[in-house]
């Protein structure tokens, strides 16, 4: 069966999982309805991302190991990748607004005390995830965004800094280049018409850099980090963090911070988290949705599948308006089951398949996502 065929045996086969997935939440073999992928096995403790976590999770595994919380296992675990000025889509380094200032959004849940945090629009603060936690651990409140965030990021002894590396400022001033005639050379100028020349130069690092300013002018990202964690006992927390959307209108808010939306975690039934375009997943409240799929008795694939089939009825299925986007889903139960699921058969990368980051306690590992569409899309 083709992955699209199965994609519809999956959309006409919903009724029937919801009886069957009533009979034993957990413990059951995870469901497989609709999806490509051999069912994933349960196995605790155990911790997932989207595909830039590949090289942290183990941070968090270590934790897990040592018997340590699962809030401080995924929070350590994106913190690397916040910190890598390489990964352009979160954290130090990440793609700025329109105004090239880069603004942070992250938010947490920890699940076996049912407690929550989240900060936006952030500025100077690289590990939000850390202050999303702290948001959460030293204060009555579950959201601060803005400056009000910054300054209770300051109070708490977070270190201020400017966030915009050169890598980002470069790809920055390309982007303003090839929206506006007044970030160009003028027509006195020999560098009139290249317009790219007065920023990159033709050394091999600035050739690379070229390439990826026109891959991410043409396609804005919305590259985060979602992150979920199951320990020995069945103790759930997850984390997402973000730079969001590049060349944002200064204060724009994705869905990394909302909970129920890019994170949510149940104690009792599983986590699930989102990367791509945040607005579409705010719609949905995907990561309730996922959650509460889980609850009924779906697997944590299935249940992906779901949220993303909600976005695409919202355009009647229409693969071009869909095709100016990008969004995945990403889902842990109790029992140590996975799952994720990409709206386009394409990752993040050019040319590859959509994969997510999984490490089971013996390696980290890259697994394919299911797909709603069996062909390649989307804009982010
Ligand atoms: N999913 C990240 C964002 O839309 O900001």
């Amino acid at each position: 069966m083709s992955l699209w065929s199965r994609r519809k045996f999956f959309l006409t086969s919903l009724a029937g999982t919801a009886v069957a997935g009533s009979t034993k939440l957990f413990g059951a073999a995870p469901a497989t309805l609709g999806v490509s992928l051999p069912a994933a096995q349960g196995k605790r403790p155990l911790i997932i991302s989207s595909a830039n976590g590949v090289n942290a999770l183990h941070k968090g595994m270590d934790i897990l190991k040592a018997g340590g919380d699962t809030l401080d296992a995924v929070i350590a675990a994106v913190t690397v990748v916040e910190d890598d000025p390489n990964d352009d889509s979160v954290g130090y380094g990440g793609l700025p607004n329109e105004e090239g200032e880069v603004e942070l959004d992250a938010s947490c849940m920890h699940g076996p005390t049912y407690r929550a945090g989240s900060v936006a629009g952030v500025r100077r603060i690289k590990n939000v995830a850390k202050l999303a936690q702290t948001v959460m651990q030293r204060t009555n409140h579950v959201m601060l965004v803005g400056d009000g965030a910054r300054r209770f990021a300051v109070a708490e002894g977070f270190p201020e800094e400017n966030l915009l590396t050169e890598h980002s400022r470069k790809i920055w001033l390309a982007w303003k280049a090839s929206t506006s005639f007044n970030w160009r050379p003028g027509i006195d100028s020999p560098e009139w018409k290249e317009k790219m020349s007065s920023i990159f130069q033709g050394t091999p690092e600035d050739q690379a850099l070229l390439a990826r300013a026109m891959q991410v002018i043409k396609d804005p990202p919305t590259g985060t980090i979602p992150c979920m964690a199951v320990d020995a006992k069945g103790d759930i927390s997850a984390t997402t963090t973000t730079s969001g959307l590049s060349w944002k209108i200064p204060g724009r808010v994705g869905d990394s911070p909302i909970i129920g939306a890019g994170c949510c975690v149940d104690n009792e039934v599983g986590a699930a988290g989102s990367t791509g375009k945040g607005e579409e997943n705010i719609k949905i409240s995907g990561g309730h949705t996922i959650v509460e799929m889980m609850r009924q008795g779906k697997s944590p694939t299935d249940a992906c599948l779901e949220a993303l089939s909600r976005i695409a009825r919202h355009y009647k299925n229409d693969k071009k308006k869909l095709g100016t986007f990008h969004i995945y889903f990403y889902a842990l139960n109790k029992d140590g089951v996975h799952g994720a699921a990409s709206l386009w058969l394409n990752g993040y990368e050019e040319g590859k398949r959509a994969k997510y980051a999984v490490h089971d306690g013996a390696e980290s590992k890259l697994v394919d996502c299911a797909t709603y569409f069996d062909s390649v899309g989307g804009d982010q």
